[in-house]
């Protein structure tokens, strides 16, 4: 499988309030190899607005902490590869940022993991994502289905999906564990094939792990026969720039 989804970077470089602690981040790794991820992109939060200045300075340590932890990986045994990637808050500057090769995709391909704003209404979202695509990139909205929480937001799925936008959901959010307004919501997006792959949005090794299997059942009940696989494996492997 491959996990979208996945702060696992905050234990390897200092991008975040976490203290950064290598062993919860191995230990993050085992357990997705337990589960059967073979991949995991590497999504730490990317707010370029509160950056400022120190953007390229972020965006090489964000690409020295995937190199160092793949190395460690590696050294014991950890049967996991980490890629390039980051959940970039959605910002107006963006395109600029991206024609600045500021904006960081995941993997080796042209596809930008964005996050929308769930609290307030953004109105020129659209736009910033259209801005994009421009560009040759591939916008990848993280968990959509947490839209379905925001009464302010008029996101229509399908809309989005059919001007070449992509939609990834979170295996928490099948499970139950944002609601039942946001587990619908992503049962109804599987049910309707406008999901492009699954996340685990993982954050710590204890209340927040990074596995994707054990929402195997719901998605397949949801998509029919053969959408997990499609949406762990077949997808996601285009979206990181391997298909
Ligand atoms: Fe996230």
């Amino acid at each position: 499988m491959i996990d979208l989804h996945n702060h696992i970077l905050r234990y390897v470089v200092p991008v975040h309030r976490t203290e950064p602690d290598i062993e919860i981040a191995v230990e993050m790794a085992k357990i997705a190899a337990a589960d059967g991820i073979r991949i995991i992109a590497s999504t730490p939060h990317f707010r370029p607005e509160a950056l400022g200045d120190r953007l390229p300075e972020v965006c090489a340590l964000l690409r020295e902490g995937v190199t160092r932890l793949n190395r460690v990986l590696r050294e014991r045994g950890v049967d996991v590869e980490i890629v390039d990637g980051a959940e970039v808050q959605l910002w107006e500057g963006l395109p600029e940022l991206a024609d600045a090769g500021l904006l960081p995709t995941l993997g080796e391909g042209r596809h930008v993991l964005v996050e929308l704003p769930i609290a307030s209404y953004a109105t020129y979202a659209e736009q910033v994502l259209f801005a994009l695509q421009l560009r040759g990139l591939q916008p990848v909205i993280a968990h959509f289905e947490r839209m379905a929480g925001a009464p302010t937001q008029e996101f229509d799925a399908e809309a989005l999906v059919s001007r070449g936008l992509k939609l990834q959901v979170n295996c928490e959010s099948l499970q139950g564990r944002r609601g039942k307004p946001v587990q619908g919501a992503a049962r109804d997006l599987i049910r309707n094939g406008l999901v492009a792959g699954l996340g685990s949005d993982a954050h710590n090794p204890e209340d927040s792990p990074p596995r994707l299997s054990a929402c195997r059942r719901a998605v397949n009940r949801a998509g029919g026969r053969g959408a997990f696989e499609r949406l762990t494996w077949e997808q996601p492997l285009e979206i990181i720039g391997r298909a």
